[in-house]
């Protein structure tokens, strides 16, 4: 299962998901963003205001919880949480200020493992987030780790986002991408890292067309 997928995996605003749904685009293979994944149980956990530390109520969420990758009504892959697609709910301050701690809970982690090695069993895929070359495939096809600079990331971030952090400045979403990194690579469970055989991509100074090129060109 793992020969049917590229692996993209880096910290923060990088690029990544943008270069990554370029790619499947290109590849014309669905893509998958496990990051979204991640925020669907943080939106939950926000929702049902569940206390992380609390294991038995984090066990009974994820129990209970319908989480599937599925053709929404315009025909692309997207998530969807109970029988209902979610997409500006996963970007808010609230989900990005907590989704780190939820992501380092090992419970959580297991059950999104299984939901991603699920999507490979039949078709070739661009799965992108942390650890997908580390710990989900890591015997995956192709790995890339797609990074850019601290200044860069949070640059991107404030464009990407212009609506949900119109108060922020750049130095606070730098500061809040850092942390997120941070918590990201010292959790001990799948921290975020570059694997060994992982192609490093280093985005700052290329374009969306040029960072697909460069991954494609070594593909191909
Ligand atoms: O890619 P993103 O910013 O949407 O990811 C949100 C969070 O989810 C990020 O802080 C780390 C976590 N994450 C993870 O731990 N493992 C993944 N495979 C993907 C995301």
């Amino acid at each position: 299962m793992s020969a049917n997928v590229i692996a993209i995996d880096g910290p923060a605003a990088s690029g990544k998901s943008t270069v990554a749904s370029h790619l499947a685009r290109l590849l014309s293979i669905p893509y998958v963003n496990t990051g979204s994944m991640y925020r669907a149980v943080t939106y939950a956990v926000l929702q049902q205001k569940i206390d992380i530390s609390d294991e038995a109520a984090m066990k009974e969420l994820l129990n209970n919880m319908q989480l599937e990758y599925k053709a929404d009504e315009a025909g692309n892959f997207s998530l969807s949480l109970n029988g209902v697609f979610l997409k500006d709910e996963l970007v808010t301050p609230e989900v990005n200020a907590n989704v780190s701690p939820v992501a380092a809970i090992p419970m959580v982690r297991e059950k999104l493992k299984k939901l991603q090695r699920s999507l490979a069993e039949k078709q070739r895929i661009v799965m992108e987030g942390r650890d997908i070359g580390s710990v989900v495939f890591p015997d995956a096809a192709w790995k890339f780790f797609v990074t850019a600079s601290p200044e860069v990331r949070a640059k991107r971030r404030l464009d990407q986002s212009r609506e949900s952090y119109s108060s922020a400045t750049l130095e606070e979403i730098a500061r809040s991408i850092a942390e997120r990194d941070r918590i990201d690579s010292e959790r001990p469970v799948a921290p975020l890292k570059q694997c060994e055989d992982a192609i490093l991509v280093d985005s700052s100074n290329m374009n969306v067309e040029e960072t697909v090129a460069f991954i494609a060109e070594r593909i191909r």
